[in-house]
């Protein structure tokens, strides 16, 4: 589903990557550690083609994101869902307009994304809520809109950088199981943080990385070697 191959990430003098390989196979869930600077959102930006690699591969299924011109990134970017820390919700619109968003920009039919919003919504809970705008919503919530938001176009892959970092301990699990209840479905989940405890928790495929080196790739690790 994504291979690294010998990527080497450099934002002028600062090398972000240094020769990083791995790959992810459909139906994986992999967090991503590592402290503050050592590259974790560099591997993000490099899938959705927010940055343009600068040395070796990266491919998505069969895709070589470094070849895609301009115009065919949209393309790449509804095959997967991206989820944010600070939610990057529409302010002043509903839970339904916000997840309904992307699939209106994409001229599906009307009776079609009531159909697919209201499932979104539905799988993370959030049925109850449909009409409450961002602000009427706690952290916890917003951030399920974000992840209905990620679902509601069927992706196979599902990127998250540093999902509950705004949130607290019980909300961070509370939000990692439905990351979970997503990945059972077959989608492949990749996940940045920092959240010691969920990690320990989860007990996933984890990938450390350090100053720019992946240094641990360990199936069902935990936050620290
Ligand atoms: N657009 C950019 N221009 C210059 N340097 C950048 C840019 N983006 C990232 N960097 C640098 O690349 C390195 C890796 O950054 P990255 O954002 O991938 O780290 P991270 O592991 O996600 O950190 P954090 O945990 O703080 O989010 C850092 O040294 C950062 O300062
Ligand atoms: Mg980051």
């Amino acid at each position: 589903m994504i291979r690294f191959l010998n990527v080497t990430q450099k934002y002028g003098t600062i090398t972000a990557l240094r020769d990083a390989s791995f790959d992810i196979d459909i139906g994986e869930f992999v967090f991503f550690v590592g402290p503050s600077g050592a590259g974790k959102s560099t591997i993000m930006k490099l899938i959705y083609r927010e940055e343009v690699v600068t040395g070796g591969m990266v491919l998505v299924g069969r895709v070589d994101v470094s070849k895609l011109k301009p115009h065919q990134v949209p393309r790449l970017r509804r095959r997967m869902g991206i989820v944010f820390q600070d939610f990057k919700l529409l302010p002043g619109q509903s839970a339904y307009d916000n997840v309904a968003y992307v699939l209106r920009a994409l001229g599906v039919a009307p009776t079609e994304i009531r159909k697919r919003v209201l499932g979104a919504l539905k799988v993370v809970g959030l049925i109850d809520k449909v009409d409450a705008k961002p602000e009427e919503l706690s952290g916890g919530e917003q951030q399920r809109v974000g992840i209905a938001r990620a679902i509601v176009n069927g992706p196979s892959l599902v990127i998250a950088d540093e999902p509950t970092g705004n949130l607290d301990p019980q909300t961070s699990i509370e939000i990692m199981n439905l990351l979970e209840q997503i990945n059972q479905r077959g989608t492949t989940i990749m996940v940045c943080t920092h959240n010691q405890q969920v990690v320990n928790t989860m007990r996933k495929r984890v990938i450390q990385l350090s100053d720019g080196n992946i240094v641990r790739d360990v199936p069902l690790g935990a936050y620290n070697a």
